[in-house]
């Protein structure tokens, strides 16, 4: 299951997404925003993170303008390491070396049938375990 949010920037590409979801029967939650009307990234990023914390989520995305306000929101939230995706090997490397449980796009930077490429190279992709140890002492920092 994906969990998946935006801001009003992020709106138009989030319905390209859920598009490709339903044609392809893959499995998501979608927690707004719903239209094209100015919102706060913040509370859309702080949301998706606080869903996907709870469990049970493959993983979350995240989209805004950029990629990046609501990216940086999403990881204010303990034990979220949500990546900014722009290319194949930024969606390769967000898994392989940071196992990234959140990815972002921008809605003004990333076309949608890129979008729909790098989540797909995201997805197949494994985290490598020898990068654990960094992953930790991110983990470690988290509940000092
Ligand atoms: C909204 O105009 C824009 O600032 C926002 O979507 C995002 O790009 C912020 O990082």
């Amino acid at each position: 299951m994906i969990v998946i949010a935006s801001d009003h920037a992020g709106f138009k590409l989030k319905e390209g997404l859920i598009k490709y979801f339903n044609e392809n029967q893959i499995a998501y939650k979608d927690l707004g925003t719903n239209n094209e009307e100015s919102v706060d990234y913040p509370d859309y990023g702080i949301k998706l993170a606080e869903e996907f914390i709870k469990g049970g989520y493959e993983l979350g995305i995240v989209i805004c303008g950029t990629g990046i306000g609501i990216s940086i929101a999403a990881n204010k939230v303990k034990g979220i390491r949500a990546a900014l995706i722009y290319s194949l090997e930024t969606a390769e490397l967000a898994k392989k070396h940071n196992d990234a449980n959140v990815i972002s796009f921008g809605g003004r930077t990333t076309k949608l049938e890129d979008a729909i490429k790098y989540l797909e190279v995201y997805r197949q992709t494994k985290f490598e375990k020898r990068h654990q140890k960094r992953i930790d002492k991110i983990n470690e920092y988290e509940v000092k």
